[in-house]
């Protein structure tokens, strides 16, 4: 993270790419929440090296680092074409540059202990990142839309698109701060048979046919033809929307254990 202190991470501006900045604390604060003791030692020892505390802290950097970095840029997103039935990584990731791809990668180098520490800080933040990317629909998918990014929408008369409904306007609406957001996942979603659900629920390939599927058969079907989009239709996909930010935050939890609470040099995915 080149030695960004946490201050000046929170400051950054919000960017186009990924959930906005609220949608990916909220991420973070759900995997803080969710992660083992027996991983929190040295995730602690990780974000210390950057003055951050939580997850959440180091949620935004990759968007933050894009513009400077610009060959990270596709690795916030897969394009899967909307009628495709799965994702094909010959089709859809062909060199590796892509969101599925790029969690294997960063994954892997956060449990490698023979890597520096500031490598790993690194990989820890775009795993955080980009496991809140995987689960916005529309970086799964799209129908030579950029993932929705050309398909303009009005919201109360301003001009917008698609895709950025997805990113921020939907959690925006709620006029909820990130901590609230989360209080409120935690009691609508926080049981224990379902939080145990979303633990088995797959692999990193079935978490982005499972957003592309929601793209398809939810974002793209139900936007209305008057690509009008008031406060009702906005909360009508808050259900959608905070099931995919409850189980990328359980989901990473999951995949931060699985780097981390063992004590051999080898993750175990
Ligand atoms: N650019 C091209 N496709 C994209 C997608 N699915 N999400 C975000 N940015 C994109
Ligand atoms: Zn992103
Ligand atoms: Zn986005």
């Amino acid at each position: 993270m080149r030695r960004l202190p946490g201050v000046i991470v929170l400051l950054c501006t919000a960017t186009a790419l990924g959930w906005g900045p609220d949608g990916h604390r909220i991420v973070g604060k759900i995997a803080d929440h969710y992660v083992s003791e027996a991983a929190r030692p040295e995730l602690a020892a990780i974000l210390r090296l950057y003055h951050a505390t939580s997850l959440a802290d180091v949620s935004n950097w990759p968007d933050h680092i894009k513009h400077a970095r610009p060959e990270t840029a596709p690795w916030h997103y897969v394009d899967i074409p909307v009628n495709a039935d799965r994702y094909d990584p010959d089709r859809d990731c062909s060199q590796g540059d892509c969101v599925v791809e790029a969690i294997h990668r960063f994954a892997t180098e956060l449990g490698d202990r023979t890597r520096s520490i500031s490598n790993r800080a690194d990989a820890l933040s775009f795993v955080v990142h980009f496991v809140g990317d995987i689960h916005q629909p529309l970086h799964c998918a799209e129908d030579n839309d950029r993932g929705g990014n050309d398909v303009v929408v009005l919201i109360d008369g301003e001009t917008s698109n698609l895709h950025r409904v997805w990113d921020f306007e939907i959690i925006r609406a709620t006029g909820l701060d990130p901590d609230h957001y989360v209080d409120r996942l935690l009691a609508e979603f926080g049981s224990d048979t379902n939080v145990l659900a979303i633990c088995h629920s797959g692999s990193v390939e079935d978490w982005a046919n499972e957003s592309h599927d929601l793209a398809r058969d939810f974002v793209y079907a139900g936007l209305p033809e008057s690509h009008q989009v008031g406060s009702s239709f906005l909360a009508s996909c808050r259900p959608v929307a905070d099931q995919q930010l409850f189980k990328a935050g359980v989901r990473l939890a999951r995949l931060l254990d699985a780097c981390l609470a063992t004590k051999s040099d080898t993750p175990q995915h």
